[in-house]
């Protein structure tokens, strides 16, 4: 069955170049992100996780936790991280699951027959702190991901998850934000403070509220 948003994440026990890892409990508490690679030794997932070690900082400000999930065994990964460190400019930081049965790839359904049947596609999935899926992204294999996207995805689901507020096309962080419809005007007036723009009735725009 394929996966939809807010459904529980799939638990798994899997082995990672980290150590054994049983996925709910290796989130706790924080949110998740969840990311396959094709294959090891591949030219643009070798930029990924080199952007992705980059980028862990940035996402750990954010209380998210980073794991990869490739359909080969640990002594390839491993293989594969001395490459990646040696050519990205870097030291790859997060767990990357050996997945040579497919078990987590069929659990997420991360392999689309008519793209490939050897290789997984490149799925994101973003976890909530309640392991909620509350994002999904599907790339091919061609096209890697943009790290940019993927915060700014995160900024949108923590802001929005803690304010009545939706965030515009091509919103980042500071940015104006719009008021949920399900807000009455009354409403709004007491809990964004500092004052709306009426547009339209469906439409109000407010400061992000949390700067
Ligand atoms: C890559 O990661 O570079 C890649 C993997 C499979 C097909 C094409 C590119």
């Amino acid at each position: 069955m394929s996966l939809r948003l807010m459904d529980t994440t799939p638990d798994f026990t899997a082995e990672t170049t980290e150590g054994t890892i049983q996925f709910h409990e290796w989130l706790g508490s924080s949110w998740g992100i969840l990311f396959s690679h094709p294959a090891d030794y591949t030219p643009v997932c070798t930029t990924e996780l080199g952007t992705a070690s980059k980028y862990k900082e940035q996402f750990d400000a954010r209380n998210v936790k980073m794991i990869a999930v490739s359909v080969d065994p640990l002594d390839s990964h491993n293989g594969w991280i001395s490459d990646i460190n040696e050519t990205q400019n870097t030291t790859v930081n997060l767990p990357i699951i050996a997945d040579a049965d497919r078990n987590v790839a069929t659990l997420y359904d991360m392999i689309h027959p008519n793209a490939n049947d050897a290789m997984t596609v490149r799925s994101v999935f973003i976890i909530d702190p309640a392991k909620k899926i509350r994002l999904m992204l599907t790339y091919p294999a061609s096209c890697g991901r943009n790290f940019d996207e993927i915060l700014r995805t995160v900024d949108s689901l923590q802001l929005t998850s803690k304010y009545s507020v939706a965030t515009p096309a091509n919103w980042k962080d500071g940015d104006n934000v719009i008021i949920a419809p399900a807000v009455s005007d009354k409403d709004a007036d007491d809990k964004f403070p500092k004052g709306y723009q009426k547009v339209k009735p469906y439409l109000r725009i407010t400061p992000q509220p949390n700067k």
